[in-house]
């Protein structure tokens, strides 16, 4: 019981000194601890002298305690370091305390009977921009081909990384493929950072760096990382650049976005449409299928069939698989060397005064198209200049009414005999009636066309007087051609009589 009352006591005797011993002690006036200006780090500390010392002041002791680390550390143990031990002004200058953290500043003056009272004042250090980069950048693997992902270390409680209130983290990725291009730049309150929409098979670089309410701290060590591959896309440039009757060469360029190595290229052909011949059936996959090197660019196909469609694909590889495919449609020209139609013979039976029906025979018809009809008459020639074909000048009757094509019939018509001047309209021409006793040359023509191109070759000239027939000895066959109707033969067959009646009637 009497040992807790003398503790009691011995308490309220040190309060009392405590509260009391100011000016009893000897302690120094008015201290105050301020930041000096443009000098981050550096404290200057005044003072007044004591204001009743024991005894005269002989110099002052100046010391701090670092209580508070860069807000993230509050130090219970505080180490008291002397800055000044035998001051003899009333102010001192305290350098190299660190930024963004507490002190305390104690100053005790000396007399001769030692250290006085110490006074102590609070001062708070300014912020800095941090001088730590973020630590342990690292890469994180992607399963894309166009996002990378880093991270690195939390914000540590260190100067270098908190000597200012932290930001966040301020990233950027640049591309070391093409050093053009804007960098990705992203401010992120910690790892990992993913970052989308990059090219694939692309090299990149990211470095990090701590921001704060200060500035920036440096950045981490670039760290460089490839995406990827991916796909390509589509060869560039895909074209032909040469056909004949029997082949086709084409031609491409390494895709615009090859993301990764080009291993090879597929180049395939696929027959699809044979104009000259309607039961063709087009098959449905390639028929030619080749694989090349990814240093050719060029490729002929051989032994093709003249006047043809054609359906070219390429498409290039990288290690992950074909890419984008590009496909052209082209066709191999018109057979040039087919053998033109026999010279046409004149049924007379048929034949009338402005229309002369001939046969039309075709010994070559395999890439025929159609059977063009040429017709010139003696009479004068146009003053219009005319269109030359095979050395021979025709355009339409309206051109030129002397000589023009008369008619464009299409093979799959199966037609055997033609009448020429029947004053019909044939594929854009104008089959013209013929003028009665004028002289006219006649030709048959084998077309072989194939889109916008097409060659013609033309049978033998048949020499004809309209209205002016050889009857042979006796009546043609019977066998009725199959360009009419058994109908119109007997109609046709009947008109050298009807002519005889008109003849006679007037
Ligand atoms: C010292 O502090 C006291 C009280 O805080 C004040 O009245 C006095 O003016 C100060 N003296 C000087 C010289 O600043
Ligand atoms: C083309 O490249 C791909 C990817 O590397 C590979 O899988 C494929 O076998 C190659 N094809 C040929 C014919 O070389
Ligand atoms: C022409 O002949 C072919 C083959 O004999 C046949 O398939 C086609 O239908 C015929 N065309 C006409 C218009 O008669
Ligand atoms: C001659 O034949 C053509 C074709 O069959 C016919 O259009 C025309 O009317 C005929 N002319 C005469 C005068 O019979």
């Amino acid at each position: 019981m009497a040992s807790e009352i003398s503790v009691a006591l011995t308490m309220l005797v040190l309060v009392m000194h405590a509260l009391t011993g100011a000016e009893a002690t000897g302690q120094v006036q008015n201290l105050t601890a301020v930041n000096v200006e443009d000098a981050p780090g550096d404290v200057l500390v005044t003072w007044l002298p004591p204001e009743a010392p024991d005894s005269p002041v002989q110099f002052y002791r100046v010391s701090y305690e670092l209580f508070d680390m860069a807000q993230c550390s509050y130090i219970v143990e505080l180490t008291r370091v002397v800055a000044g031990e035998m001051v003899t002004e009333t102010s001192y200058t305290i350098g190299g305390l660190l930024p963004y953290s507490g002190y305390q500043v104690i100053v005790e003056a000396s007399t001769s009977t030692g250290l006085q009272e110490e006074a102590i004042v609070s001062v708070f250090i300014p912020e800095a921009v941090p001088t730590d980069p973020p630590r342990g950048v690292r890469n994180l693997g992607s399963s894309s081909s166009t996002i990378l992902a880093f991270t690195w270390d939390d914000i540590e409680c260190s100067i270098g990384a908190r000597s200012s209130a932290f930001r966040g983290f301020y990233y950027e990725l640049t591309s070391v493929d093409q050093p053009t291009n804007a960098p990705i730049t992203k401010l992120v309150p910690h790892g990992p950072a993913w970052i989308y929409d990059l090219s694939s098979f692309h090299l990149y670089s990211f470095r990090v760096a701590i921001r704060s309410r200060a500035g920036d701290g440096p950045f981490s060590e670039p760290l460089e990382v490839r995406t990827k591959e991916n796909t390509p896309t589509k060869p560039a440039a895909f074209q032909v650049s040469e056909t004949t009757e029997t082949s086709v060469t084409c031609s491409w360029e390494e895709p615009l976005q090859p993301n990764g190595v080009i291993t090879n290229y597929t180049i395939t052909l696929r027959p699809s449409d044979r104009p000259y011949d309607p039961s063709f059936t087009p098959p449905l996959s390639a028929t030619v299928i080749r694989h090349l090197e990814p240093d050719i660019f060029m490729t002929k196909f051989d032994d093709l069939e003249p006047s043809s469609f054609y359906e070219l694909s390429t498409t290039a590889w990288t290690s992950t698989g074909a890419g984008g495919i590009a496909i052209l449609n082209t066709f191999t020209r018109p057979k040039s060397d087919i053998q033109g139609p026999s010279l046409p013979v004149v049924d007379p039976y048929t034949s009338n005064e402005t229309s002369v029906t001939i046969t039309l025979k075709d010994p070559d018809d395999h890439y025929v198209t159609s059977y063009l009809v040429a017709v010139e008459s003696d009479a004068p020639r146009s003053k219009r200049s005319p269109v030359v074909i095979d050395g021979k000048a025709f355009r339409t009757y309206s051109d030129n009414p002397h000589a023009y094509i008369a008619a464009e019939i299409p093979k799959a018509e199966n037609t055997s005999s033609v009448v020429v001047g029947d004053g019909q309209t044939y594929g854009d021409y104008l089959n013209a009636p013929l003028a009665n006793g004028r002289q006219y040359r006649i030709w048959i023509g084998s077309k072989s066309a194939i889109d916008w191109r097409s060659s013609v070759s033309w049978s033998a000239t048949l020499k004809v007087t309209a209205g002016d027939y050889e009857f042979p000895p006796t009546a043609p066959s019977s066998t009725p051609s199959k360009g009419h109707s058994a109908h119109q033969q007997w109609i046709l067959g009947a008109a050298p009589w009807l002519f005889m009646l008109w003849l006679w009637l007037y």
